[in-house]
């Protein structure tokens, strides 16, 4: 069995740590390729609630193999606080595998970020000033520092002098900032080295051989397709590629390994931070949505914007991913709607628009054209299969399936790992 890629099919926090850590215990190796502790995955196992920044949500299964690709960005405190945190409850972190290759978000990365931001004012992006962008320049400046570089204090000394050479200009001359001390950041890098040493390892080599092995891989994105760099809503987008062929970049593992792309699908839609959202509510109907469906961010706590499912970007999402499955999530939170309305196109300056524009300006202009669909009454969160869904809630499934170009082969009905109706298997 090759592997499979499970990513965020819209703007993030759709439900992927779930998701996840419902397939986990099935699979060989769960594998992070992009983002970082920007990322805040809830995964909910019979009582206990789990909020993942960084390490992969097949942590919580013993039989998994945790990986960190090549791909991600490490904050070294955030990675040894969240171990600590699972250790103290118990959860043995002892399999996690960190690549050398992956870049570290360094102190200086968040301070950038963050002062990037302040000076943007109006027109900021709303980071979650982890230093996520500021770490992915350094890497694409090749001014960055990676895993790797613990181990060599020369070179480590000599690659953030040269980072900071130019940063300490922009810091001191631009936002009027203290310049920060090359010594003091080696120092704190070195302090990680010991702590990280036992999990650094040749990802790449492990998990081709995996592979090989007839081993189950799966690579769980961050973050959602319409917040990647390339194909995302630029510049209201984070740093890296979520969208399906980052897990080949960010894990070292060819195309023709991946047999499974699985995109997550909430069954309306959020977004954080700045950035075009043609169905976004400003009504009482969105405050029900976040209130009903919890929609604060896990990471910044910061109140999630909620609108329609938007059937225009799942399309989009089945296309630039080549998905072969939706896992619809959040079902539940729609009960008790008279009718729920889904965007089935934009209206464009005047215009019936089918698939997402490739025009930012127009993107920024569109019009949710709306299908009014019939909804229901009953508590659906005991549901097991399909056929238990009341058929107003069938209907809804089976509309959006139709719209977004994939069969959905899971659906959610509450956040805990046996709130979900398998359809069809993923393994
Ligand atoms: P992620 O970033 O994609 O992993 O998603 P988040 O964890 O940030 O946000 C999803 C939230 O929805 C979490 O609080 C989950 O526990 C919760 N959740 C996931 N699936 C379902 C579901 O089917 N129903 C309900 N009610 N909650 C869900
Ligand atoms: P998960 O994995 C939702 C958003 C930020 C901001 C933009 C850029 O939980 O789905 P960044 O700090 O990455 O440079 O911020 O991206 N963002 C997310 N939104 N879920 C996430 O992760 C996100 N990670 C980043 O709010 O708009
Ligand atoms: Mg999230």
């Amino acid at each position: 069995m090759p592997a499979l890629v499970l990513l965020g099919a819209q703007w993030g926090d759709e439900g992927k740590g779930k998701a996840t850590d419902l397939l986990g215990g099935s699979v060989d190796y769960v594998v992070r390729y992009q983002g970082g502790n920007n990322a805040g995955h809830t995964v909910v196992v019979g009582d206990q609630k789990y909020a993942l920044h960084l390490l992969p949500s097949g942590i919580l299964s013993p039989g998994c193999t945790p990986v960190i690709g090549n791909g991600v960005v490490v904050d070294p405190s955030v990675l040894l606080s969240e171990l600590s945190g699972l250790n103290e409850r118990g959860v043995d972190t002892s399999k996690l595998l960190l690549s050398g290759n992956a870049h570290i978000i360094t102190p200086y990365n968040v301070t950038v970020d963050k002062v990037t931001e302040r000076f943007l004012g109006k027109r900021k992006i709303g980071t979650t000033g982890r230093g996520i962008g500021p770490t992915y320049a350094d890497k694409i400046n090749r001014v960055g520092i990676r895993v790797q570089d613990l181990y060599d204090e020369s070179i480590l000394t000599q690659k953030v002098e040269a980072a900071l050479d130019v940063k300490n200009q922009v810091l001191t001359k631009l936002y009027n900032r203290r310049a920060i001390a090359v010594e003091q950041v080696v120092e704190e890098l070195l302090g990680y080295a010991d702590k990280l040493a036992p999990y650094v390892s040749d990802t790449v080599l492990v998990l081709n051989q995996a592979l090989e092995e007839d081993k189950v891989v799966l690579f769980e994105g961050g973050q959602g397709t319409l917040l990647d760099i390339d194909h995302g809503t630029y510049p209201f987008v984070t740093s890296s590629n979520p969208t399906a062929g980052g897990a080949c970049t960010g894990a070292g593992v060819g195309p023709t390994k991946i047999s499974r792309v699985i995109g997550i699908l909430k069954a309306y839609t959020t977004r954080v931070g700045a950035g075009p959202f043609p169905t976004e509510l400003f009504d009482e109907d969105g405050e029900a949505l976040r209130r009903i469906g919890g929609e604060r961010g896990v990471t910044t706590g910061r109140d999630r914007r909620c609108g329609w499912f938007d059937a225009v970007i799942a399309r989009y999402a089945t296309r630039v991913n080549g998905l072969t499955d939706f896992f619809l999530t959040k079902l539940d939170v729609l009960t008790g709607w008279e009718q729920i309305p889904v965007c089935v196109a934009y209206e464009i300056d005047g215009k019936r628009v089918e698939e997402l524009p490739y025009s930012q300006t127009d993107f920024h202009h569109a019009k949710p054209v709306y299908e009014m669909l019939p909804g229901w009454n009953e508590d659906i969160s005991k549901a097991k299969t399909f056929g238990d869904l009341p058929k107003n809630a069938q209907a809804y499934v089976k509309a959006l399936e139709e719209m977004s170009g994939a069969p959905i082969s899971a659906i959610g009905v509450g956040p805990g790992r046996d709130e979900t109706i398998e359809i069809n298997s993923f393994l």
